[in-house]
């Protein structure tokens, strides 16, 4: 271990934010926005905060990615280089014709092009839509046709999951391919509409003017799953940048010397949030890992790169807790100094066995792709109560409420609701106003579509989700966007789809399937439809368990009654009936 590791190991450093009263009283969004130094007068950009500003600095030659392939090979990039890289993408982009405010998406393994991609996009003032590289043709094809994308950045390996779907979006002009890091087959033949990554950043200047933006310019969109209808992209502005900052700084206690391992992919909020913008808005080295999940090597990454703090999800916490002690004691992990977790709750057990096992406590923190930065969390220097979320993010206002907006007192259970206000909020649903309406409807509150409770000291806890929504393995996932893909399978005419708990993924997906008529149960066909699935939508969302039936319940009005399915599942009450169909 190094000196300075030792040294924020010990806590001989202070954290971030010393004392949580104190800064819940004196605190003001200007004041971060100033340590930020941004002056509105002349635009501002994220990533002139995130990147150029450190560029220019002392931190120029700081390294800011440490990026470990799948396969084993590293590559460092400073400070500087991610500037000149993403000036590069910038101009492309321009060169392809790319303007303020087009839409961009990025299809990519977390190779750094992912990552230089999205900040060259912020760059020209364009909306970056980073996409999960799990997702498959229909999971793409919603979220291109949605956003009118122009341009779509993907690699060698992902390519043709776009070409299934390319005759559907009228919008996408040109489509940027990179090779995969391992060289997969980057010289077979392009189609007319695609170019070549590495040949167009040849002709482009390593120099750029960065597009000056507005507080209240969008920068990125992200998809993400509602009970009903398919996925609504969540549209963030420049102006998040102040609460990607502030909460950065003080909930992941990111100090200079730290190395920081986000295990999210930027697919998702966390990854695009804290894999990205926050610990660079900090100027603080992070590890990117391009492999998916392993307890043996998911350690040796973070001995390799000496990690000190680390964010990740419960859903790892506990594979990695059923791992046992073996991997971790194959590794030297001791730099690692501080832990938050996100996503889904975390099990009291879990945070035991960190204790146990890593010496740390695991701190918890809550938020939402729309919330857009971390709302209700753990700090280094408050107490933690195991299972609680913890405490409001200081300036933020947080409440249980009734459905009248009435705020109730502690201990009751109710809707977990924010006050509209602080920056990161998203600011519209993309050409869906009455969706995104949807969330303000009790006046004064933004609702979560999560309940909780509160205690007499203003610690949350969680209680579940108020509607459909499934979430898996830390993964958002809507029961409409499953039931509507696997309805398209040649068998299926009816499906419905529930969350069910389990002990190592929070809730697995679980179908109920009327087949049509000819088709037969099998496990065969199970099999089939479960591959059908992770091949148009996505790895994540295929349903684990699936149950033929003769039908599936619904209400008069023809909407499928998942809560009877679920009570029938999980052998609680069924409840009220008076809506089903027979
Ligand atoms: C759930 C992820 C319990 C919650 C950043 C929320 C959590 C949804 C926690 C948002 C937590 C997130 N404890 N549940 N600490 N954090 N959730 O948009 O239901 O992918 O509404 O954002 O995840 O999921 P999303």
């Amino acid at each position: 271990m190094t000196m300075k590791k030792e040294i924020l190991k010990n806590n001989k450093t202070q954290p971030n934010l010393k004392d949580y009263a104190v800064a819940c009283k004196e605190f003001r969004w200007e004041d971060a926005e100033n340590e930020l130094g941004l002056s509105t007068k002349d635009g501002i950009n994220i990533a002139t905060s995130a990147i150029d500003t450190h560029a220019a600095s002392w931190r120029k030659n700081k390294v800011a990615l440490y990026w470990e392939g799948a396969d084993g090979g590293c590559k460092e990039y400073s400070f500087g280089d991610l500037q000149r890289e993403s000036n590069r993408v910038g101009n492309m982009l321009r060169s392809l014709g790319v303007r303020k405010g087009d839409r961009v998406f990025v299809f990519l393994p977390r190779i750094p092009e992912l990552f230089i991609s999205i900040i060259g996009i912020a760059k020209i003032g364009a909306v970056a839509g980073p996409m999960f590289s799990a997702f498959g043709p229909e999971a793409i094809r919603d979220r291109l046709k949605d956003s009118g994308a122009k341009v779509l950045i993907t690699d060698s390996s992902l390519r043709e999951r776009v070409h299934q779907v390319w005759d559907e979006l009228p919008d996408l002009k040109t489509v940027v391919v990179t090779r995969t890091v391992e060289g997969g087959g980057g010289g077979e033949k392009l189609w007319k509409r695609e170019v070549r990554y590495e040949e167009e950043i040849e002709k482009e200047s390593h120099h750029m003017t960065v597009e000056p933006m507005s507080l209240d310019d969008p920068f990125y969109m992200l998809y993400t799953s509602g009970t009903t209808g398919k996925p609504k992209g969540v549209v963030h502005v420049h102006h998040d940048m102040i609460s990607h900052y502030i909460t950065t700084k003080w909930v992941l206690d990111l100090q200079e010397e730290d190395v920081y391992w986000c295990s999210a992919d930027p697919g998702w909020v966390t990854g695009t949030v804290y894999g990205l913008w926050g610990p660079w808005l900090n100027g603080i080295s992070q590890v990117v890992f391009e492999g998916r999940y392993d307890a043996e090597r998911w350690y040796a990454v973070m001995e390799r790169h000496g990690v000190t703090v680390w964010y990740t999800a419960p859903t790892a916490l506990r594979m990695l807790m059923r791992a046992g002690d073996g991997p971790v004691k194959k590794c030297d992990i001791s730099a690692l100094r501080y832990i938050c977790s996100v996503g889904e709750p975390l099990n009291p057990e879990v945070i035991r066995w960190g204790m146990d096992v890593y010496g740390l406590c695991i701190h918890d923190t809550w938020w939402q792709t729309e919330t857009g930065a971390i709302m209700i969390t753990n700090y280094p220097s408050m107490p933690v109560r195991p299972g609680s979320m913890g405490r409001p993010f200081p300036g933020v206002k947080a409440a249980i409420i009734d459905a009248q907006g009435r705020e109730l007192p502690p201990g009751s259970s109710g809707i977990l609701a924010l006050k509209p206000g602080w920056p990161s909020i998203m600011r519209s649903i993309w050409k869906d106003k009455e969706r995104y309406d949807e969330y303000f409807k009790i006046p004064g509150w933004y609702t979560t579509g999560d309940t909780a409770h509160m205690d007499t000291d203003g610690y949350f806890w969680f209680i579940g989700r108020a509607d459909d929504v499934i979430m898996t393995a830390g993964h958002r996932v809507g029961p409409f966007e499953v039931e509507s893909a696997l309805v398209e399978h040649r068998a299926v005419v009816e499906a419905g789809v529930i969350g069910k708990p389990d002990p190592d993924r929070g809730q697995i997906i679980k179908a109920f399937l009327v087949l049509r008529e000819g088709f037969n149960p099998s496990d065969e066909l199970k099999e089939d439809i479960k591959e059908f699935i992770k091949h148009r939508l996505s790895g994540h969302a295929y349903p684990k368990e699936i149950d033929f039936c003769e039908s599936v319940p619904k209400t008069r009005s023809g909407k499928i009654m998942r809560r009877l399915l679920k009570a029938r599942e999980l052998g609680l009450p069924e409840g009220d009936l008076s809506t089903l169909e027979d």
